[in-house]
């Protein structure tokens, strides 16, 4: 089933307010690599990483460019750099507002999920240096009673691939904005399922894009091809310095790498609940219809019995949690 992704070209009427963007980016200063963060474990599956359906993708394939590179360069590849501006509906940094409530992703994710309420969440910003990538992924979904907070972002992705939770799930539109034309890091998604040709988008300055990044497969181009990415360790941050260029450090300080701002691939991505009417909205408030992680697993498990992949008495470990993403997480060959 094809996935509509809609243009925002010009994100901003007034150019002024992506410069002012570009502005809030060097603001917020000091930039840490994504996903080091604590994150959720149960029985099931207990001890994958946080995307284990991502990460085994990557080096199963070697991303972008291929098999062949060892497992730590294939890590720096990919770690990137994120933090976030806005969260539930609220500023973390003065001026992003104008973003947060920018009217064409507004208007562009009412209509692809085509539901008239739109209640823009989060902000958050990417930060890639010269080597890296970001490896295909679908995003972490969210259902009512099942989030990031409570259930492993694993298990909330293979649920969204089982179809055995539409019912509740969130629908959420994700707007990918840039803000400078980049060397290489074009996106690269999916539209029309994994079996089919990917597409790939440039950046390019003060447009955005909108499409359900939760259900298109969507990853990103090497910056600058044919650069090494550096040697990150864990806890390294990208910070702004003050005569405006960018410093890559470990965490003990020592320089990794020196940028100018043109040289590394920046993207805001925005993303905003889809209520079809009040209705809907209330049952996620109010928390009436909530999943729970034993009602998840079940159901999972009953599905898995049904396809003859299980018994319904299988243990509740770790490799059950490597079954569901086997079965339902289908990544695209290419
Ligand atoms: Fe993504």
């Amino acid at each position: 089933m094809p996935a509509p992704v809609i243009a925002v070209d010009p994100l901003f009427v007034d150019a002024g307010d992506a410069e002012r963007l570009v502005e809030l980016a060097h603001r917020f200063g000091r930039y840490r690599i994504y996903g080091e963060a604590e994150h959720v474990d149960l029985d099931v599956g207990r001890g994958l990483l946080p995307r284990q359906d991502s990460v085994q993708h990557f080096l199963r394939t070697g991303g972008a460019r291929g098999p062949g590179a060892d497992p730590s360069t294939l890590a720096a590849r990919t770690s990137y750099f994120r933090e976030e501006y806005a969260y539930d509906g609220r500023e973390q940094i003065g001026g992003v507002e104008s973003f947060l409530h920018n009217p064409g992703l507004i208007e562009a994710a009412a209509a692809l999920h085509d539901r008239p309420i739109v209640e823009p969440a989060i902000a958050f910003a990417n930060l890639m240096v010269p080597g890296q990538e970001l490896a295909v992924h679908t995003d972490v979904p969210e259902f009512r009673g099942a989030s990031r907070k409570n259930v492993p972002e694993w298990l909330l992705v293979v649920m969204h691939h089982s179809g055995l939770f539409d019912a509740w799930r969130l629908p959420i539109a994700t707007g990918i904005s840039y803000f400078q034309d980049s060397d290489g890091g074009a996106l690269r998604y999916w539209p029309d399922g994994p079996d089919a040709d990917p597409v790939v988008l440039p950046t390019r300055a003060n447009t955005g894009v909108v499409l359900d990044t939760d259900s298109v497969f969507h990853g990103v181009d090497p910056v600058a091809l044919g650069t090494d990415a550096p040697k990150l360790a864990a806890g390294s941050t990208l910070a702004a310095e003050p005569d405006g260029r960018w410093a890559l450090r470990r965490p003990d300080g020592e320089l990794l790498g020196r940028y100018d701002w043109d040289e590394l691939r920046f993207s805001v991505s925005w993303k905003a609940y889809c209520f079809a009417d009040e209705a809907e909205r209330d049952a996620w408030r109010d928390h009436s219809d909530d999943l729970t992680t034993d009602v998840i697993i079940e159901r999972l498990v009953g599905d898995l019995v049904r396809r003859e992949l299980t018994s319904p008495d299988v243990a509740r470990d770790r490799d059950l949690g490597l079954l569901f993403i086997d079965t339902y997480v289908r990544y695209p060959a290419a």
